[in-house]
């Protein structure tokens, strides 16, 4: 049976797709765009998979220098530096294992902010306080008090950020946001939304990591946790130290767009179940999770399963399913249905975008005329929170309820809201 995962379809399909593009704008080098924008001179801190992906995302949008890459993995670091020369015509961008003297590179003036989410608070605002623009990729943060202290972090700068929400540009979504927002499928009384597929962790044996990899300065602020394949580089996602699980690494993404397509805040209160019935010993988050969110306007009710046979159909295994009286509406990223009550007609609309080029393309124009980008930090953090909300539910028990005017959780889950960081970090919100 045929197998594709996410990872290697995106580095298959994808980057093939990408690849092709990228050899446009990005191998001319910026000298070519004396008639185009104005060259945005960007570094990228953590060029492992997706922030080399944003990155060539912006060589496809254009108008684009790297001047600076950074990683704690000398030869991903080394890689990414040969990779990107050779998308701009021979120009090496200067490498740096320190994030804090990466942020001083002269003549920098945004960054692609793509390392693990435990890696994201500090170093963003230190950009902030530094001046620059920063491209942040989702989730915002760790826990619900980073998110809020980098957002505020933000607003005091004044800087450009866009968060790596890139799903939002799909045509196919906006389209049936702007549907359902016509009133044509009547009051939405539920949405489901899920994202299944079959996850499959490498080696879970403690071992030393490879030579290249700084694990001291990979964990950071976070636990150091013994390395093994299971928790480094692309898997940290389902380790509950490092990337706390499916939903928030990338179901937060449908969170976010339902959030959007209603107009919806934040929810008063979260539930959550679930277990690792199949992958226990491999990872440390839920292998199946229902997750059901009280918004006001209705409830939305998250749904997982990362193990097991594919589902009978594959638009319902990324897919976001809304009831309303009248119609139901199911948009996945490139298409979105109509069901209509009882005429068992079903109308099928598909529109394709390159999404990460759109939105690390609007992130480059924002650079350049200082408006503000689609998606703000203050939003983005709400769907972070959201998601982390689940997970503080799932792990307590309880149901969480969120007082939005304070910004905080009743009973035992106002614990979780912050982790203490690894001395000798200092949370931004203490
Ligand atoms: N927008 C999307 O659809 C999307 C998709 C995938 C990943 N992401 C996000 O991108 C980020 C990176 O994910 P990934 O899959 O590329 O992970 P990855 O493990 O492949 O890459 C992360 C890189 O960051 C480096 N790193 C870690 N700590 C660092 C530090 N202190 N200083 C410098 N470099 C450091 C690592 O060595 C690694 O090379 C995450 O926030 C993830 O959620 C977003």
């Amino acid at each position: 049976m045929e197998k594709i995962d996410r990872r290697s379809f995106t580095r298959g399909v994808g980057a093939a797709a990408l690849g092709t593009a990228i050899f446009g704008p990005g191998v001319r080098g910026a000298k070519a765009f004396a008639d185009g924008p104005r060259v945005v001179r960007v570094g990228v801190l953590g060029a492992g998979w997706w922030g080399m992906l944003d990155l060539k995302a912006a060589f496809k949008a254009g108008g684009v220098e790297a001047v600076a890459l950074c990683d704690v993995d000398s030869e991903r670091l080394e890689k990414a530096a040969a990779e990107t020369a050779g998308l701009q015509g021979g120009t090496r961008p200067k490498t740096y294992a320190d994030w804090r003297q990466f942020l001083s590179h002269p003549g920098m003036e945004a960054v692609i902010l793509a390392t693990p989410p435990h890696w994201h608070a500090l170093p963003f605002i230190a950009a902030m306080e530094r001046g620059l623009d920063v491209y942040l990729e989702k989730p915002v943060a760790y826990d619900i008090r980073e998110g809020q202290a980098m957002a505020a972090a933000a607003k005091r700068a004044g800087r450009i950020v866009q968060v790596g929400f890139q799903r939002r540009q799909s045509q196919a979504f906006k389209d049936a946001a702007a549907y359902l927002q016509g009133g044509a499928a009547g009051r939405i009384v539920q949405v489901d939304a899920q994202i299944h597929y079959a996850a499959n962790p490498p080696d879970a044996t403690p071992q030393a990591p490879p030579s290249s990899l700084d694990w001291e300065a990979w964990c950071g602020p976070a636990p150091k946790l013994p390395y093994a394949p299971n928790i480094g580089h692309f898997a940290w996602r389902l380790e509950e130290a490092y990337g706390n699980g499916h939903l928030v690494d990338w179901g937060i993404h449908w969170i976010d767009r339902v959030r959007l397509a209603l107009g919806l805040g934040m929810p008063k209160a979260v539930e959550a179940e679930g277990g690792l019935h199949v992958l226990k010993g491999r990872i440390t988050t839920p292998d199946t999770l229902t997750a059901q969110f009280e918004f006001e306007a209705c409830p939305l009710v998250w749904r997982h399963r990362i193990w097991g046979a594919a589902e009978w159909s594959p638009d319902t295994s990324n897919a976001a399913l809304f009831y309303g009286e009248k119609e139901t509406v199911v948009v996945t990223d490139d298409k979105w249905t109509v069901v209509p009550k009882g005429t068992g007609e079903r109308r099928v609309m598909e529109a394709k975008t390159d999404v990460l080029p759109a939105h690390v393309g609007e992130f480059l124009e924002s650079v350049r005329t200082r408006k503000a980008p689609s998606c703000s930090i203050e939003d983005a953090a709400r769907s972070t929170a959201c998601v982390q909300l689940a997970m503080i539910a799932y792990k307590t028990g309880a149901r969480v309820a969120w007082d939005d005017t304070r910004g905080t959780a009743s009973g035992p889950a106002s614990a979780l809201l912050k982790r203490e960081y690894r001395a000798p970090y200092k949370h931004p919100s203490a």
